[in-house]
């Protein structure tokens, strides 16, 4: 058998060429998705509600798009799926980030806020990547990612988060099915679950001695996440290099669930 050089395995998680979608980029964990798949070559739409956010992110990234959209709303949903493709091409990366939470016991947790959660966490997940499929297959195929969560697996307890474990759950269960569903017709879906990681939704949790504390004790590497430690997950489920993973959670949690 011939050396496989290591540059060619490199190459398999490039981009180039491709036109990914990430939901929920003005802030945090999508933000840096955005910035990965630019960096490995893709053309880059980023959406969320705050338009100011996205338009100086688009300033970094060339020939990056950036079109406002409220992801919980149903015409919103199919607006951004006909302006992207409108605009870039047809998405062969949809990386479905945008995702709420609220904490609280659930007797004092208002039934609103439960319908919130699933309708932007879930139902979007559902409607965006049904919205997008038909010209993802018709462009020879690609691959959805589903920003799950460590808590699509394990309950969140002692901070209660009913709706955000629901909803996490859903999406995993979610994802195997929509990948069973198009997996003859060359798109891969899967759910990348990330653990503590610093963003507007864990905000505080850094420098708040009580969490680093619950983090340190109940973590098997005794930290979160550091931003970068996503990327290599994220490139796999989107490049050529993961075209035989599909229906999986790719749990990135320092070993959380593992325990
Ligand atoms: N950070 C963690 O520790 C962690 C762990 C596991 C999973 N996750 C998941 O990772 C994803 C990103 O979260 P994050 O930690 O990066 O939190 P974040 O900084 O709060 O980012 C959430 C993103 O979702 C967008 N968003 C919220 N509501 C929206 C709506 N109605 N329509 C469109 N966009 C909306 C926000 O943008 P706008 O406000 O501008 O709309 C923002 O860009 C979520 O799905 C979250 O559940 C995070």
């Amino acid at each position: 058998m011939s050396q496989f050089p290591a540059s060619s395995a490199l190459d398999l998680f490039r981009c180039d060429g491709r036109v990914a979608l990430v939901t929920g980029a003005s802030s945090g964990l999508g933000e840096r998705f955005a910035r990965v798949l630019h960096a490995a070559g893709a053309t880059v739409v980023v959406a969320a509600r705050r338009l100011d956010r996205l338009e100086s992110l688009v300033a970094d990234l060339p020939g990056a798009i950036a079109i406002q959209a409220d992801l919980s709303e149903a015409e919103d949903r199919e607006r951004l799926a006909s302006e992207a493709e409108r605009l870039a091409g047809p998405v062969r990366i949809l990386v479905n980030n945008a995702g709420i939470g609220g904490v609280g016991g659930i007797e004092s947790e208002e039934l609103d806020l439960f319908r919130r959660v699933m309708e932007l966490n879930v139902t979007a997940v559902w409607h965006l990547s049904k919205l997008c499929a038909p010209a993802m297959i018709a462009a020879g195929g690609g691959s959805i990612i589903n920003i799950a969560s460590m808590l699509g697996h394990v309950g969140a307890t002692p901070v209660k988060q009913a709706n955000y474990c629901a909803s996490k759950g859903a999406v995993v269960n979610l994802t195997r099915e929509m990948a069973l569903q198009w997996a003859r017709k060359l798109v891969t879906v899967n759910a990348l679950c990330p653990g503590w990681f610093p963003s507007e939704m864990t905000e505080g949790m850094e420098s708040d001695e009580g969490s680093q504390r619950f983090i340190t004790a109940n973590s098997p590497i005794p930290r979160m996440g550091e931003a970068h430690e996503l990327d290599g997950a994220l490139l796999l489920l989107a490049s050529a290099a993961g075209t035989f993973i599909t229906g999986q959670s790719l749990i990135v949690d320092g070993g959380w669930t593992a325990r």
